[in-house]
């Protein structure tokens, strides 16, 4: 199944100003779902991201709950070219997203967390072990992106650092050669 997402907002009702000042980490989430507009802002703002030399090493996934965004069935998908979801995996994983992350049991809670995954090889192909580096600070851009949206659409996230690597490759049975880097649970803060 794919899933077009629909065009970003250019202006929004929070200065950058404002979304950067207020942005803190947040871990206590409604269960209300993303719309689908939500959600769409949020990977755009995702794939806005500076790439080392343009080799863009990331792909973003998005773990969906049941009954947690507009029109979208709970599954893990693939934000391809950041404009449009494809099914990776059906069914709800966010239980076993949570207990990969040392059991960080609130990230089952949001409706939706994002997953950036690397492929290194697409960096150090070209920058060899520095391109390593690369890859790291480039999800640190990411991240900020997606902290700094949520900010300003008013919903609330935090950036997981600490999880079994293997693990939660295998639950959102990420394609070879992609790595888990970091995992931001998204939603309406409780
Ligand atoms: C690399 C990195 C890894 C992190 N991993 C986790 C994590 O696994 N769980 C968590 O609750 N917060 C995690 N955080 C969020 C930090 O705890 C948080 O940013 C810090 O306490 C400062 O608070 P603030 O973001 O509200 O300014 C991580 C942050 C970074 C930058």
């Amino acid at each position: 199944m794919r899933i077009k997402l629909e065009g970003a907002d250019k202006r929004g009702k929070v200065s950058l100003e404002e979304a950067i000042e207020r942005r803190k980490s947040r871990r206590a989430f409604k269960r209300t779902a993303l719309t689908k507009k939500q959600l769409s802002q949020l990977i755009w703002s995702a794939g806005k991201a500076p790439s080392a030399g343009a080799t863009y090493p990331l792909e973003l996934y998005v773990v969906i709950g049941k009954e947690c965004a507009e029109d979208i069935d709970a599954g893990v998908y693939h934000a391809k070219r950041y404009s449009e979801l494809d099914l990776h995996k059906e069914g709800d994983i966010r239980e076993k997203l949570a207990v990969a992350c040392l059991s960080q049991m609130f990230i089952a809670d949001a409706p939706v967390s994002f997953v950036i995954a690397a492929e290194y090889e697409r960096t150090t192909r070209r920058y060899g072990d520095r391109g390593i580096r690369y890859v790291h600070i480039e999800v640190g851009h990411v991240s900020q992106n997606i902290y700094l949206q949520c900010e300003a659409l008013g919903l609330v996230t935090v950036a997981i650092g600490a999880f079994y690597d293997d693990e939660v490759a295998r639950v959102l049975s990420l394609p070879e050669g992609q790595k888990p880097i970091y995992v931001m649970p998204v939603g309406v803060g409780l």
